[in-house]
Formats: C-alpha cells, structure tokens, sequence
C-alpha cells in the first residue's frame, strides 16, 4: 500500500486539530499501521506539552531550517499505544524565542520549507515505508499552513457549528482550496449530542451541513464532556476503547482508508 499524507487544518483555532491528530493517528497506529504525526502549528506548538516528552534537542523547525534530516526531529511514542504499528512523533519548538522566529520568516524561507515538506513523501513513506503522515497545522491562511495542504494528500478542515466558522471555513474552502484542487473534506467537530441523536442521526446531520452549507462533509463528531473531562493528558482512543469519540476517529480512519 502506498502512504497517504493527511493534514487538519481550520479557519479559526481551538476547533479540535490537535486532539483528532493525535486519536487519528493513535487509530491507525492500534491498527497495525506505521504513523508519524507532525506538529507543523509552529505559533502554538502543542504536542510536546501533550505528549509530556522533552523532546530529542531535534525540532521540525531544524528539520525546516535545513540544519538536520527528518529523522533526527522524530521520537518513537509506540509504547503509548496498545497495537502493533509505529507511532513516530516530530515537535514545533514551544519555546518563545522559536515561536517568534518562525512567525518571522519571509516568503523564500517558505519557499524553501515547502520543498522540506514535499521531500517528506519520499523520506517517510516510500523510504521509511510509513502508511500515514498526519500533519497538525495552524488555523487561518498562514504561509506554512497552506505549505502542509499543498504537501497532503487529503486535507481535512474541522469546522466548529459557530457561524464566523462556518462562514470563514465556506471561504476558505471555496477561493483557496479549489485553487489547489486537494481532497478536501470538512470534519464538524463539537456537535451537540441532541443534534445527531436521532436515528442515523450522524449521516443526518453531515447531509443536512452538507446542503446547507454546500461543504463536501466527511462526518460529525459529537462534543464530549468525557474528552475535556481528561484535558489532553492521554490519547484519549487508547483510554476509551468503547466511547462514542473513539467510534467516530474509527469511523472517520475507515472512511479516509476509502477516499
Ligand atoms: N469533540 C470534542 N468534545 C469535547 N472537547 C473537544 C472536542 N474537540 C476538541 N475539544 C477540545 O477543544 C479544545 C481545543 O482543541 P484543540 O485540539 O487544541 O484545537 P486546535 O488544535 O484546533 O486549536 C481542547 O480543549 C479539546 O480537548
Ligand atoms: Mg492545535
């Protein structure tokens, strides 16, 4: 099988980017699969915080400057889940020094980064043998977010039900992803439980967000107490093994394996 690259992305921030990286990439790896997930969300990088690691002294940002290769910036977290696939990581620096200094590179240095993104279907999947490469991005139309849809196969934008969301990501997703011509699916995150609870009630909503918003959706997850309840202090699929969250990144897994 040949590896798929998949970025989140979404018009505004906190709608759940990093939480369905981290489950969806947690998913394939319980599966058997081999996964590296990226922290490419260089202004607020999370997962080192969430993974609780220090790290290797290798960050994506070095790998972007040019100043190491792919795999010195990954660490291997497969102990965090119970199945048999790899589950390799690379970190955002989170200090405030790295923070500032990437929000401060011009258009060349973008340039020149994309070409580090794209040498990435290379290293990690055909060399590497990776069966997906899942990439966290920053919300809104920054240069290295765009950079990551451009590098992905499949772009996944999680949208929130708020209307500034909707209508930002309905932009988005007509004048600049048409653009590119990307598989482009919406995930709506942090639905209302009595929303999708009729019968079929999930495939009902996604149709009914479908038509009214004109969005290809790719499905609907529900707002769960029990995922903020943990606050990100674990991978919440490896925790939960019977919640409804976990069902739907199972769901959504399977649904992208099609695409
Ligand atoms: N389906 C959900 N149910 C409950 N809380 C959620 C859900 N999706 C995301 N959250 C919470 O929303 C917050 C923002 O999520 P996060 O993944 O950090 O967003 P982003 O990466 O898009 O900024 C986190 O506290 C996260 O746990
Ligand atoms: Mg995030």
């Amino acid at each position: 099988m040949m590896g798929k690259i998949i970025a989140f992305h979404s018009y505004k921030g906190g709608t759940g980017k990093t939480l369905l990286s981290i489950n969806l990439a947690a998913t394939y790896a319980k599966n058997g699969n081999d996964v590296c997930l990226l922290d490419l969300d260089f202004r607020a990088p999370s997962l080192q915080a969430r993974f609780k690691t220090k790290g290797n002294g290798y960050w994506l940002n070095d790998y972007l400057n040019g100043v190491c290769e792919i795999k010195n910036a990954l660490i291997d977290l497969s102990h965090l889940h119970s199945g048999t696939g790899k589950f390799l990581v690379g970190l955002a620096n989170p200090s405030t020094e790295a923070i500032r200094e990437m929000s401060a590179k011009d258009r060349k240095w973008e340039m020149k980064a994309l070409g580090r993104l794209l040498a990435l279907r290379n290293s990690l999947l055909n060399d590497m043998h990776l069966n997906y490469l899942i990439l966290d991005t920053s919300p809104g139309l920054q240069y290295s977010s765009i950079n990551a849809i451009v590098a992905a196969d499949v772009a996944l934008v999680v949208t929130s039900l708020d209307t500034s969301d909707i209508i930002g990501t309905q932009r988005m997703v007509h004048e600049l992803y048409d653009l590119f011509e990307k598989k482009t699916m919406i995930v709506v995150n942090k639905v209302l439980s009595d929303m999708l609870s009729s019968p079929a009630g999930n495939n009902n909503f996604s149709d009914y967000f479908h038509n009214t918003y004109d969005l290809p959706v790719l499905d609907s997850i529900t707002c769960s107490c029990d995922v903020l309840r943990v606050g990100g202090t674990c991978v919440f699929t490896e925790e939960k093994q019977e919640h409804p969250f976990t069902n739907s990144l199972k769901r959504i897994a399977g649904k992208i394996e099609k695409l």
